[in-house]
């Protein structure tokens, strides 16, 4: 998909794909630099997340295990509860091991943050974050990110894993959506 594929709906190229490439770059090195000698156990959050996973296991050295959850707020009106239903567990155990979330978007924080405690209370030895973007702007509570590829304004993104009501995820890089398309 391209930006002309879009058509109007299209406001903008807020992150372009060489500039989430060379990013991707940066945090795999330091990603490799912090768990050096040690095996990581990278957990992607379904669905979202789908592409910087992929992009960014496939630049780490440092061995790693893939494992996936889905997660989802109980309806959408409840979503600022941070009240958070797991829709597909992990397979793996997590009990002495470094895991690593892996995420598109932190925007109130609140799935992270329930996801973070979640994960801390089965017994890991390490559990941080890597977000591709976080939106300071929307933040409700604090979340604890080692890994930020980019902090983004407020606003609608589609891309890079990112939908509008489903729709966008394939972009191959990060785009704002141009208000017509979620303002009536
Ligand atoms: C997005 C994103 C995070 C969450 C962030 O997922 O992947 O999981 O929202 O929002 P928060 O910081 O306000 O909690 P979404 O619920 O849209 O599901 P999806 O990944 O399947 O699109």
């Amino acid at each position: 998909m391209d930006p002309v594929d879009m058509g109007d709906d299209l406001a903008g190229v807020l992150l372009s794909e060489a500039q989430i490439a060379a990013r991707l770059d940066e945090l795999a090195a330091q990603i490799d630099r912090d768990y050096a000698g040690k095996a990581v156990l990278v957990v992607g959050v379904l669905k979202g997340a789908v592409m910087v996973m992929a992009d960014l296991v496939r630049r780490l050295h440092t061995p790693v295990q893939m494992d996936w959850m889905a997660v989802s707020s109980y309806g959408s009106g409840t979503k600022s509860s941070g009240v958070v239903r797991i829709l597909k567990d992990l397979d793996t155990d997590l009990t002495g091991r470094h895991v690593l979330i892996v995420e598109d978007i932190i925007d109130s924080g609140l799935t992270l943050s329930w996801l973070l405690a979640n994960l801390r209370s089965r017994g890991p030895e390490s559990v941080e974050i890597a977000t591709m973007l976080r939106k300071p702007g929307a933040a409700k509570v604090d979340v604890d990110v080692r890994y930020v590829g980019f902090d983004i304004p407020n606003e609608f993104v589609v891309g890079y894993g990112l939908d509008y009501a489903e729709k966008y995820r394939n972009l191959p890089f990060v785009g704002t959506l141009a208000p017509h398309v979620y303002s009536h």
